[in-house]
């Protein structure tokens, strides 16, 4: 809840449809979730290249560097990844407004604060992408060597092994990297921003 009273909201002169409008796109928040080492830094680099080549504003935003600087203060406790993920969504909904195609790529493993963050964007902003990879394969790329560690003991309440993972219900795009090539993941949703008209 919010601790701070006595404040006004002050509007601008220049509003978001007329950044779109000079941009040429909607706005929109590209949502990857799914398990660490799933893919969904590397998935969410190469679309925005590709978008970026195609004359899209973009931003990423990416779970261990946003830890680095705005979230260095929270760990991984049921609560602070809630609180993670409320920040990363107000930031997104700023980005919204300040006219880009923002990408997160954020294990966001419980479903309530994923469509919380839904809520408070306006409607088909939100586009959850559901980078779906099994443990087990994840655990073999082990990319960070964290696995690993989960398994030893050594890090404890891991997504996947001793924490939980909520899959998306009803995501707007899902990519299975243990089965598609990047080329493939990025392909598909390119495809669904072009259907959808996004861009
Ligand atoms: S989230 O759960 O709050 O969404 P976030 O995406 O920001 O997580 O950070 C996940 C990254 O932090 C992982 O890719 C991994 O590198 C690192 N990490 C460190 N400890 C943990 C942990 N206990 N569970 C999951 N990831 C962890």
């Amino acid at each position: 809840m919010s601790k701070s009273t006595n404040i006004v909201w002050h509007d601008s002169k220049v509003m978001k449809e007329d950044r779109q409008k000079l941009n040429k796109h909607k706005s929109a928040v590209l949502w990857f979730t799914g398990l660490s080492g799933s893919g969904k830094s590397t998935i969410s680099v190469e679309l925005e290249k590709k978008l970026h080549e195609l004359g899209v504003h973009t931003y990423r935003l990416d779970g261990d560097n946003v830890r680095h600087g705005l979230n260095n203060n929270l760990g991984f406790s049921p609560e602070d990844r809630t609180e993670n993920i409320r920040r990363i969504g107000e930031v997104s909904k700023l980005m919204a407004d300040a006219g880009l195609v923002t990408l997160t790529a954020f294990i966001s493993p419980y479903r309530e604060d994923r469509d919380n963050v839904r809520a408070i964007l306006d409607e088909d902003e939100f586009v959850e992408v559901y980078v779906k990879c099994s443990v087990e394969a994840c655990e073999e790329r082990d990319p960070k060597g964290l696995y690993k560690k989960a398994r030893a003991g050594e890090i404890k309440g891991f997504t996947g092994i001793d924490a939980p993972y909520e899959e998306p219900i009803n995501p707007e795009v899902t990519v299975e990297t243990d089965k598609q090539t990047l080329e493939e993941s990025v392909d598909t949703i390119v495809t669904y921003l072009k259907e959808k008209g996004y861009l």
